[in-house]
């Protein structure tokens, strides 16, 4: 696997991939690398020419936030990103967000769910997705359905620049136990992650009330906070809205998504299902 970490080398190469014909499928991730990006990597293989990026990105973590410990295993990710044959491995220097004076804002959006509570957040990832998309030029780039918000506004930035990338929606995986995989599970030891688990679980029970025919988006969110505390969980926010994540209304309906935001032992979590009824289910986010 070739590694790159100057922006015009990794510039000329995408350029020369470009003038093979061949299509670039990219995959950008912080690293410590886990099932969730493996199936990341094997989604974006099926479309082309795979660029992988790791870059713990500063300008979308707050002040006290975890950035300083954020899990790092550059060794550990290069053997995985080997052994998934991923030909190119983009791994930038700092000097990538160094002297920005320009960032990518969606000031309605931002504002919202995890924009709540993580004011900078999204400005720092659309800001550094922007940066990545200007110097891989991909033709398709690979998002997971976990951080649904993410997902969301980085497809309508592509549409509010009329970029030329497909943004694809890959699926959340998850532990046996239901937990979604995240660099952040690190963080919990054994039992802290099977405690965690009941986030999922939660999440699950209040699709099943929705299947049963509560309608309420009230109600259901009232049940998901009283059993996420019930089960000793900070809870940041429980919501429901549609899949483009800009409706305001009584009741959920199908295809509608609930997302969830919980601390549990000083770590966030964030999660979320679609809910649907059987006959309605297709499995899949329409985006
Ligand atoms: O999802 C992530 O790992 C990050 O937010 C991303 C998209 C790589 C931007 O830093």
């Amino acid at each position: 696997m070739k590694i790159i970490t100057e922006i015009a080398e990794m510039k000329e190469f995408s350029h020369n991939l470009k003038k093979s014909e061949k299509k670039i499928s990219f995959v950008p991730t912080m690293g410590k690398l886990h099932k969730g990006h493996i199936r990341l990597i094997e989604s974006a293989k099926r479309y082309g020419e795979t660029v992988a990026s790791i870059f713990v990105n500063p300008l979308q973590f707050g002040q006290g936030e975890d950035f300083d410990k954020y899990p790092r295993d550059i060794e550990g990710d290069e053997k995985i990103l080997s052994d998934l044959n991923v030909p190119v491995l983009f791994y930038p220097k700092s000097d990538i967000v160094k002297n920005t004076d320009t960032f990518i804002v969606n000031p309605e959006y931002s504002k919202n769910l995890e924009g709540l509570f993580r004011p900078s957040h999204f400005q720092g990832v659309l800001t550094i997705v922007m940066k990545l998309f200007c110097i891989i030029e991909p033709d398709f780039a690979f998002f997971g359905l976990k951080d649904y918000q993410q997902y969301a506004l980085i497809k309508k930035m592509a549409e509010d620049f009329f970029l030329n990338v497909k943004i694809i929606p890959v699926e959340t995986i998850r532990e046996e136990s239901g937990l979604a995989m995240s660099s952040r599970n690190t963080y919990f030891d054994v039992a802290g992650k099977e405690a965690a688990s009941a986030f999922y679980k939660i999440l699950s029970s209040t699709a099943d009330l929705f299947k049963k025919g509560e309608k309420s988006a009230e109600k259901l969110k009232r049940f998901a906070v009283k059993e996420l505390i019930k089960n000793g969980f900070k809870v940041d926010y429980v919501e429901i809205t549609d899949p483009a994540l800009n409706r305001k209304y009584q009741n959920a309906e199908n295809g509608d998504i609930l997302l969830a935001a919980i601390r549990y032992k000083g770590v966030r979590l964030i999660d979320n299902i679609i809910i649907t009824v059987p006959e309605f289910n297709s499995g899949t986010v329409s985006n």
